[in-house]
């Protein structure tokens, strides 16, 4: 089990960064986003790993490009769900992994007690609106436009064993406007993806993130 008393409330936060494995399946930018975001100095954590659903995800080579290990371990070569986390949790193992992001990760990651409080998931949508099996990239905006709503917007929460649910850390509306496209309202809700994770991934870091029930709060 990482250190995680180290970010325990009342205790300062570790002078170590945090250490995040990020798990994908696609073009990876959000990962790209968190990357420079440490890099600005804004967030203190390091990727020490990047995991695709995918072998050809584009994420992979954005990963190997910064030297960071990345492995794919692939779903549709893993039908069984079981089989499959076994692998990922067998990658993961080496890292010492302080935090689990999932940004874009289209399959299920079972936390097995083991990552439970400490993985992350990014939603395009004000959860829990337009989520679950199904709700993933272009599908969630459709869905929203579909349904006429005003608002929409990003959603960083806590993992549990389902798609979407867990508590919620940080969510940032966006207005639907009457000319968006997929497109155009995707682009909006992703910049708010985009200062949100790094948002969330220094709450972490500082220790400041509590989970009482189905809310976490932040201290401080
Ligand atoms: C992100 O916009 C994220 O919100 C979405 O996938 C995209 C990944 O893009 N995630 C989901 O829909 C999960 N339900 P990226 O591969 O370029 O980072």
């Amino acid at each position: 089990m990482a250190p995680m008393n180290d970010r325990s409330p009342g205790t300062p936060a570790a002078a170590r960064p945090l250490r995040v494995a990020v798990l994908l399946s696609g073009n990876g930018s959000s990962l790209e986003n968190l990357l420079e975001h440490i890099d600005a100095g804004e967030v203190n954590a390091e990727v020490v790993v990047v995991i695709s659903s995918k072998e050809k995800a584009f994420g992979l080579e954005r990963a190997r490009r910064r030297g960071i290990p990345a492995i794919a371990v692939s779903r549709k070569q893993h039908p069984a769900k079981q089989v499959f986390n076994d692998r990922l949790h067998e990658a993961l193992a080496p890292y010492d992994v302080d935090l689990v992001t999932l940004l874009g990760f289209l399959s299920l990651f079972e936390l097995r007690g083991r990552y439970a409080g400490r993985t992350l998931n990014v939603h395009p949508a004000l959860i829990p609106s337009f989520c679950g099996t199904g709700f993933y990239g272009s599908r969630v905006h459709e869905a929203v436009l579909a349904s006429g709503v005003k608002l929409s917007g990003a959603t960083v929460h806590l993992s549990d064993d389902q798609y979407d649910t867990g508590p919620i850390l940080l969510q940032e509306a966006v207005p639907v406007l009457e000319d968006d496209t997929v497109d155009s309202l995707a682009a909006r809700v992703q910049e708010a993806e985009r200062r949100l994770l790094p948002r969330a991934v220094q709450l972490f870091a500082e220790g400041r993130v509590h989970v009482e029930g189905n809310r976490a709060r932040i201290d401080g």
